[in-house]
């Protein structure tokens, strides 16, 4: 694999930019903010929106053998039996008996606290679920947890769609939701969260098709990541050691990307055979088979599951996005996101912010809010201007001047070539909406597939 161009970003460069301009925020930070949980704020959200938008597109909208789900976060808690989290979703923990601070037993180097050097204790199972109580008695027969996975809503709900879809095999469920894990190992801000966003598919298929299906995938899902801009020298696909398997895996790829700390999971991709039906099917009683019309058999189907995280994209998308470089005689800081993916479309930028320019800014910028998320800022220096917009990523600023009053024109500068073009204002619009991209808004740069290393 080609040598990656030096990063231009650290985490710690991240964070703070991420904290000023409004992308992600400490959760109840008035409060000395809560480990592991993270709040997005007004661009932060936009981000997240604009994933989970491309990501449903790719895999919903765009297909024929794909449905969406939105299941509850709570289930029944024999879910949790049958699908093996209570028993198997498990992290070995040792704790220092000086300071008391807790460690993953799998994480640590020597036998001694990595913190004071005190002794530690024999290694405890630490489940990783959330636990809570339904109804009004906190008492053992109401515990219910909080969901560490949104694929077992597809698993329990695959008679249900079978049946009112009439979908063939092979076919898939996509679903997109908060999940939790009680982590221990935290850090690295949103990498990993306790409470974070998956969007997951779980695809059925004939048994005997399941390698095709499963490298099908792994090209499908990597080549998505191309698509948004990430850069192919900073992804990976690795495959899972035996001892590495979750529960239910045959088969497992990670797409992994290189972070500032490192590379580390972006997707998981798994064949988890019929592990899940036949759990669920024994557990419940329910009888999870599909009827081949064609063989006049029952099968139970193998599952393919391509597992994302919103959170661990979104960062993979600033850590890609980040560059500094020198614009107009000034140092900038620039995100090159996608244009589908960035917060902000257009910012608004009127020369002055006095009559009679500011009207006729105005009507522009609402004009196009009705189609984007766009920006008005008139505040300090058009440079500075600029500078802010490139810094959240905008690929369009729009600027009305003097002339614009004359001659019925603005110049729309672009954030990754600083090229600046005059449109008329009547066109600006259509313009825009050219440069945004429209059909195709997600494509594969030269070269087509981007799988093969
Ligand atoms: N249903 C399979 C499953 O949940 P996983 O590898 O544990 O597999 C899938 O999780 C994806 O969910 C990961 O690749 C990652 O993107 C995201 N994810 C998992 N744990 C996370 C955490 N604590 N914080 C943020 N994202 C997480």
């Amino acid at each position: 694999m080609a040598e990656s161009a030096p990063r231009k970003v650290d985490m710690e460069k991240l964070v703070s930019l991420c904290r000023r301009r409004g992308f992600i925020f400490p959760s109840s930070e008035i409060y000395g903010g809560l480990s592991s949980c993270w709040d997005y704020g007004p661009l932060g959200v936009e981000l997240k929106r604009n994933i989970k938008q491309a990501w449903w597109r790719a895999v919903v909208q765009e297909r024929d053998d794909m449905v969406g789900l939105d299941a509850s976060i709570l289930m029944h808690p024999q879910t949790w039996e049958a699908s093996g989290h209570l028993g198997g979703f498990v992290d070995p923990l040792v704790e220092c008996k000086s300071c008391h601070l807790r460690w993953r037993s799998d994480d640590l180097k020597g036998d001694k606290c990595p913190s004071c050097g005190g002794e530690l204790t024999e290694p405890r199972l630490f489940n990783l679920m959330f636990k809570t109580f339904i109804g009004p008695v906190e008492e053992e027969a109401s515990v219910v947890y909080l969901r560490p996975e949104t694929a077992q809503g597809m698993f329990v709900n695959f008679e249900n769609v079978l049946n009112t879809t009439r979908k063939r095999l092979p076919f898939g469920i996509a679903q997109i939701g908060k999940a939790f894990r009680n982590e221990v190992t935290t850090g690295n801000f949103i990498f990993r969260c306790r409470e974070f966003e998956q969007m997951e598919i779980e695809f059925f298929v004939k048994p005997e098709t399941d390698k095709q299906w499963f490298d099908y995938w792994l090209e499908e899902r990597l080549n998505w990541y191309v698509k948004l801009g990430i850069k192919r020298e900073n992804l990976r696909l690795r495959q899972h050691t035996k001892e590495e398997l979750a529960h239910y895996a045959r088969e497992c790829y990670d797409i992994d990307y290189l972070y500032p700390m490192g590379w580390a999971e972006l997707e998981g991709i798994a064949n988890r055979g019929d592990f899940d039906l036949v759990q669920h099917a024994k557990s419940s009683g329910k009888s999870l088979v599909y009827y081949d019309e064609e063989t006049k058999e029952h099968v139970v189907p193998y599952i393919i599951e391509p597992s994302a995280g919103v959170d661990r994209t979104a960062l993979a998308l600033l850590c890609d996005a980040y560059d500094e470089d020198v614009a107009e005689g000034e140092k900038r800081v620039l995100l090159h996101l996608h244009p589908a993916l960035a917060p902000i479309k257009v910012a608004v930028l009127p020369l002055s912010r006095k009559e009679p320019l500011a009207p006729l800014a105005k009507e522009i910028y609402a004009d196009l809010r009705q189609q984007w998320m766009v920006n008005y800022d008139d505040a300090q220096s058009i440079g500075r201007r600029y500078r802010r917009q490139d810094e959240i990523g905008t690929p369009f600023c729009v600027t009305i001047d003097f002339q614009s009053l004359e001659d019925k024109q603005v110049t729309i500068r672009e954030r990754d070539s600083l090229k600046q073009i005059r449109v008329p204002i009547e066109s600006l619009k259509k313009t825009l909406a050219a440069k945004l991209g429209g059909e195709d808004l997600f494509v594969l740069p030269p070269g087509g597939s981007v799988w093969k290393e």
